[in-house]
């Protein structure tokens, strides 16, 4: 291959990559819940996923709306940033600040939210 047209592929290559970068900007919150929760929160996000055999501190269950409404949407965007220890919990639940985004924790918070369907104080 002469040089131009190396040049030439390469230039593509890099616009494509440019192209393709914002995919990585956000995910869904179900999309999340799926990657990072469910081995411990379970796929009904009912608390029982996979790892809880082995667990000392075992999950909340996201669909229990009396727990889960017991909780202000900033008390749950905390816990999910910076992990149960930020609220005086478990450090088995871990943080996730370094992952994901604040907007897609505040997506994951309303995602919650659907599953325990409730609010707070509701
Ligand atoms: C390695 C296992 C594990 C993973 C993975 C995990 N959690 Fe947890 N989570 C826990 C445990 C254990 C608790 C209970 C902590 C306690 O009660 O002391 C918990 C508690 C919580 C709570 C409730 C805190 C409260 O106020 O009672 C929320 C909200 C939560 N997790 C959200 C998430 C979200 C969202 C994800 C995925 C981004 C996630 N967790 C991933 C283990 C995990």
């Amino acid at each position: 291959m002469n040089r131009i047209a190396y040049r030439l592929v390469c230039g593509l290559g890099l616009s494509a990559a440019l192209i393709a970068t914002p995919a990585l900007a956000k995910e869904s919150a179900a999309d999340n819940y799926r990657t990072y929760c469910v081995q411990c929160h379970g796929a009904q996000g009912n608390g029982k996923g996979i790892n809880v055999r082995d667990m000392s501190v075992l999950p909340r269950d996201h669909t229990d709306a009396k727990e889960m409404g017991a909780r202000s949407d900033a008390d749950i965007f905390k816990v999910i940033k910076q992990g149960g220890v930020a609220l005086n919990k478990s450090a088995l639940m871990p943080a996730w600040g370094d992952i994901l985004s604040d907007d897609e924790i505040n997506d994951l918070v309303q995602h919650l939210r659907t599953l325990c369907k409730c609010s707070y104080g509701k």
